[in-house]
């Protein structure tokens, strides 16, 4: 559960996962599970030249943005999806169903990219995020062969505790 409407469940002012970004190029983008748009404060620093859409089930988190947000995703495509731990705390979620639900939820986001599509995993090799599901490099992988993504990159270094793969759609 989240704590407050600006709770992402990463550290406040840790801003690092956003750095995979720079392997690819875009100028829109859909930030598909923004939480409170900490994304949109990155790009708007970052100096690059970017059309940004936010979207989250949290309406209490978008209320916090100072940018295009949206509980329903606009119907158009963008050059890049990205998924920055859209997922929810596990809870009482059995979870293989977890896990299922979020291979669902990076199905529908592809549905909005003409080209790139970025989604984070927390690595099973951190024992203490209880909350959260954990993945193995090669469960995140036989997502994307499921789901037909071709993997450009598995970015393990830019965000320690998660995998980050950006793959071409
Ligand atoms: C861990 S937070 C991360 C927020 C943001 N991506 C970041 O990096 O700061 C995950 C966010 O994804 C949202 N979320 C999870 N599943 C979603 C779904 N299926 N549709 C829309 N939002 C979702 C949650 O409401 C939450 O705000």
């Amino acid at each position: 559960m989240y704590k407050s409407s600006r709770d992402t469940g990463y550290c406040p002012a840790d801003y690092h996962r956003f750095n995979s970004l720079k392997h690819i190029t875009f100028q829109t983008i859909l930030d598909y599970g923004s939480g409170c748009c900490m994304l949109f404060e990155w790009l708007k620093r970052s100096g690059l030249k970017f059309e940004y859409v936010a979207y989250d089930r949290r309406e209490d988190a978008l209320s916090l943005c100072e940018c295009p947000t949206y509980t329903n995703i606009p119907n158009m495509l963008f050059d890049v999806v990205c998924l920055f731990g859209t997922y929810d705390h596990v809870k009482s979620t059995p979870i293989e169903e977890w896990k299922n639900t979020y291979l669902e939820t990076i199905r529908q986001a592809k549905e909005y990219s003409r080209k790139h599509l970025i989604f984070t995993g927390i690595k099973d090799t951190i024992p203490w995020y209880t909350d959260w599901g954990r993945f193995s490099k090669q469960e995140l992988i036989s997502f994307c062969e499921q789901l037909n993504l071709k993997i450009l990159m598995i970015d393990e270094e830019t965000e320690p505790t998660e995998y980050i793969f950006i793959c071409e759609i």
